[in-house]
């Protein structure tokens, strides 16, 4: 039976997180929607149309290391203001999130453009400065020499963009629950997010 959880948020506000954790406890396949934009973002770096990196996607170009990158973040979000980029990602999110079995997609248009039927929405949030932090220090483990001050400008900016742009703006869908973590340890929020999940699931 289809079943979609999806799962929207500003930048580093511990989607990808809530988003593992949730399809680990209830066996639904996860699809972190912005790899689908930063391999775009990363393509346009590279010097090819963005359209048609999005229109001719491989799996194997979500694997790419150079993904996580803030040069990338900034790419993935000025394509992803392209409707024509947009549209050319949207079906196939579609198809993941109505196949049988259930499945979580986390990004920040899940709830609002491409599933506004999902069965449950979550808004995950944070406080920019918490924000930046968790970020800053995800960059600094995987050994990257960044400044938190840098880490927050950049933020900031990708937060307006994405805000801002007029193709499926990252908006609070009506009916979503939000999860202000700034508060709150990762388990916490995992654990509210199951709570919301569950109890629309009935198990
Ligand atoms: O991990 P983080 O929250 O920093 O970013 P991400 O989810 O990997 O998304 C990178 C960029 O892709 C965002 O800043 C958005 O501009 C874009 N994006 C989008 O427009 N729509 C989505 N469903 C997912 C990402």
């Amino acid at each position: 039976m289809p079943f979609t959880v999806a799962i929207d948020g500003p930048a580093a506000a511990g989607k990808g997180t809530v988003a593992r954790a949730v399809a680990e406890a209830t066996g639904f396949a996860h699809l972190d929607t912005g790899l689908l934009y930063r391999a775009v973002g990363l393509a346009a770096l590279e010097g090819a149309d963005p359209v048609e990196a999005a229109r001719s996607l491989t799996p194997g170009a979500l694997e790419d290391g150079r993904l996580r990158g803030p040069e990338v973040a900034q790419a993935a979000s000025r394509v992803a203001a392209d409707p024509a980029v947009r549209a050319a990602l949207l079906e196939m999110q579609r198809r993941f999130a109505r196949r049988e079995g259930g499945a979580v997609l986390d990004g920040r248009d899940i709830g609002t453009a491409v599933c506004p039927e999902a069965e449950v929405k979550l808004f995950v949030t944070a406080s920019d400065v918490t924000r930046a932090e968790r970020r800053w220090r995800e960059l600094r483990a995987a050994g990257r020499e960044v400044g938190l001050e840098e880490t927050l400008r950049e933020l900031r900016a990708r937060d307006a963009r994405d805000a801002g742009r007029e193709a499926a703006p990252l908006r609070i869908a009506p009916d979503a629950v939000v999860l202000d973590t700034t508060a709150m340890g990762i388990d916490e929020a995992v654990a509210a997010a199951l709570r919301v999940v569950r109890e629309r699931l009935g198990r």
